[in-house]
């Protein structure tokens, strides 16, 4: 600022932080793991999206040596948070050699992040047909979706009961689904919103690695029927069960081809049906 004219001289102007295009403002970040975190960022007042949904967001990329542009570095990431929530949040996993989730596992509140408000997905409601019992199979990352769902009051509203499962290497990494569950029955806005519907949520973390309560994937653990009768449910079938699956694609595919062995058929937005599947995003 120039003190004799209050002016600001153009060079200062320019020198000011470039604003990111489409950018939303980090307000938390939390670390779970030294490969794990989720942040929380502010939400673009018209962004309307569907709990499961997900978007592309990201950071600006370093230079490019000849031109020293740069250009956006866009993932996608499935919103965690649920729909009527005011703020975004994302479970992200961190590659210390990844183009993206090298840099964003540094964010910090007040950093600025790239977010594309365009959500899209097939982890939602609208792809399954009525049922009683809604199934979230989840690996790693692959939770994210589902913490959106589970805090959704329509998840509630369709289902008499609906079951999480998360299985992860280690002990470490269930945390943040732990937490959330744990928020998710105990928060009194929640069980205002669902009218007590959060009583419905079952949760059944497992661990394939690190010794805990309940071990094995829990593919092996539906086909040996482990999991019915950990859960006093009488399997799997397409008159009552809907599924929706997040995880690795190894685990995508061996539980399409275990879901329809009960005889499940794949849904789509446009096309509602037993289940739908999603890749875990990987940064
Ligand atoms: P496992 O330790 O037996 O490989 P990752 O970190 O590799 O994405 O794995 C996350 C969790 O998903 C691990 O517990 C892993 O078990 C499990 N997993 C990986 N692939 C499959 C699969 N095809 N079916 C079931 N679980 C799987």
């Amino acid at each position: 600022m120039n003190k004799m004219t209050g002016q600001t001289p153009l060079n200062e102007v320019s020198a000011k932080p470039v604003v990111l295009p489409d950018a939303q403002t980090v307000t938390h970040v939390e670390h779970w793991t030294d490969r794990l975190f989720s942040f929380r960022t502010t939400r673009p007042a018209s962004l309307r999206f569907r709990s499961g949904e997900f978007v592309m967001i990201g950071l600006m990329g370093d230079p490019d040596p000849k031109t020293g542009k740069q250009k956006p570095l866009l993932r996608a990431y499935s919103i965690a948070s649920p729909s009527w929530d005011d703020e975004l949040e994302f479970y992200s996993i961190k590659v210390q050699d990844g183009p993206l989730t090298s840099k964003l596992q540094h964010i910090q509140p007040g950093d600025q992040v790239i977010l594309r408000p365009k959500p899209v997905g097939t982890l939602v409601h609208d792809a399954l047909l009525p049922g009683r019992r809604l199934w979230f199979f989840a690996t790693g990352t692959g939770i994210a979706p589902f913490a959106s769902l589970i805090r959704d009051p329509q998840t509630y509203e369709d289902y008499d009961q609906v079951i999480l499962t998360h299985t992860c290497r280690e002990v470490a990494e269930l945390e943040y689904g732990r937490r959330l569950v744990e928020h998710v029955k105990s928060d009194e806005l929640l069980r205002e919103l669902t009218e007590g519907g959060v009583d419905k949520l079952v949760y059944y973390p497992t661990t394939t690695r690190e010794e805990s309560p309940k071990m094995g994937r829990v593919t092996d653990l539906l086909t040996s029927g482990e999991i019915f009768r950990d859960l006093v449910v009488d399997g799997i079938s397409p008159e009552t069960d809907r599924a929706m699956v997040c995880g690795s694609i190894g685990l995508n595919m061996d539980l399409k081809e275990i879901l329809e062995g009960f005889g499940l058929e794949e849904g789509a937005n446009s096309d509602p049906k037993h289940y739908v599947v999603e890749k875990a995003f990987v940064g």
